[in-house]
């Protein structure tokens, strides 16, 4: 990896054409350029392990099962960028993680892979592990960001960006675990063998976490693009029957299963058809559980994790929870659907982060698909 030099290594993450696998689907060497080019000294790499999606594994499984990928694709980070510093930010929820994470860099340690003057190259890189304490919000990156200083983790105004002003106002590489370990499988096919997996603006491959509702339950890696319905069809369908999927977590989307035949597991096509690929983490949602049920439960999600900087979700949240729980108690009340679509845009035009202004998707998708259900709770 050191041997061919920075720039080398940054041109073949280039041609890879490697999107971030976090949710957001970021061009990996955009990000990693603009820290690169930031003049100052000291900069830094953070793994984000924060991994808060219900249902989703995936960052888990990487962390205790391939932890070199991981660091690997960190100290190429560290090589690229000129940091000296990483830092694997993990729930303290994954005990296991933690502690595999930390023989992994122990034995780097041991190898001469992490520490001065790396194999004589005269790069000097240490990773450590920082434990989080588990708030959903945590995952943004700049609350991350402010978690790791020791403040009060909530979302910070963009731009400016991580890359410029990021950890202790210093540029900052920030990814997802799977992004990094994606690294790993370029400094092994190359850039060009990397882009040849997958779809042709999302290339590689990604892994998804399927919940017990799907006969074989477990982490798929699959190549970007394959069809949903072959993916259910290797997970051997589903042990009860089915009426949708929660993919992506909160934030992600809701696939009724009249539309899994026609959707491609890739994030462009995702975005296309109205939904939202996020980190594929998926639940199958039961034929007989009440819709208006994972309404009120996504809004009750929303209040409850918040960091609360901004008013539209702040408020907007609990609002909204408040609206759907009457509607579920009361015989008479129904949501005004004119006001709730109104709560929905505001949501998604005025929110500062991603928790706010994601959310909405999830709701959409549910109002659009399972209308008939939802008719006794919504005015027409
Ligand atoms: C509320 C919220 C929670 C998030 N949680 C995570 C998370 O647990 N892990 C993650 O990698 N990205 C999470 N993200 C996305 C990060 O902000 C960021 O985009 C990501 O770490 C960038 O990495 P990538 O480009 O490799 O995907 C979250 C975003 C939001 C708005
Ligand atoms: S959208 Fe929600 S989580 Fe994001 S900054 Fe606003 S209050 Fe905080």
């Amino acid at each position: 990896m050191l041997a061919n030099g920075r720039t080398h290594l940054a041109e073949e993450l280039r041609e890879s054409g490697l999107r971030g696998r976090g949710g957001a689907g970021f061009p990996v060497y955009l990000k990693w350029n603009a820290c690169r080019m930031a003049e100052e000294a000291e900069k830094y790499v953070v793994c984000n392990a924060d991994e808060g999606d219900p249902g989703s594994y995936i960052d888990k499984y990487l962390l205790e099962w391939r932890p070199h990928a991981i660091l690997a694709g960190m100290i190429a980070a560290g090589w690229i960028a000129g940091a000296e510093v990483g830092l694997v930010y993990i729930r303290a929820e994954y005990p296991e993680s933690i502690l595999r994470m930390q023989n992994a860099i122990d034995e780097l340690v041991e190898a001469g892979w992490l520490g001065s003057n790396i194999h004589g190259y005269g790069f000097n890189f240490t990773i450590r592990i920082i434990k989080g304490a588990g708030a959903y919000i945590c995952g943004e990156e700049t609350a991350l960001l402010r978690s790791i200083e020791g403040q009060r983790p909530e979302v910070s105004v963009r731009p400016p960006y991580p890359t410029v002003h990021g950890l202790f106002g210093k540029p900052t590489i920030i990814n997802n675990v799977e992004t990094f370990a994606n690294v790993r499988s370029i400094l092994v096919l190359g850039g060009r063998g990397f882009k040849s997996i997958g779809a042709r603006s999302f290339s590689g491959s990604k892994l998804l976490s399927l919940d017990s509702h799907f006969m074989k339950p477990g982490i798929y890696e699959i190549a970007i693009g394959m069809p949903l319905s072959d993916l259910v069809d290797a997970a051997g369908g589903f042990r009860i029957p089915i009426k949708a999927l929660q993919i992506g977590g909160p934030l992600g989307c809701v696939v009724p299963v009249s539309r899994i035949d026609n959707l491609h597991v890739d994030y462009d096509s995702f975005a296309e058809a109205g939904f939202s690929l996020g980190h594929a983490g998926i639940i199958a949602i039961p034929k007989d559980f009440p819709m208006i049920r994972l309404l009120e439960h996504l809004f009750q999600f929303l209040a409850n994790e918040s960091c609360g900087k901004c008013f539209p979700c702040r408020i907007g949240s609990v609002r909204g929870r408040e609206l759907i729980s009457r509607a579920i108690d009361g015989e008479k009340f129904k949501v005004d659907r004119v006001l709730f679509d109104d709560l929905l845009e505001t949501l998604e035009e005025t929110s500062l982060c991603g928790l706010g202004g994601g959310l909405p998707l999830s709701v959409r998708n549910i109002l659009e698909y399972f209308n008939v259900e939802l008719e006794p709770y919504f005015t027409s």
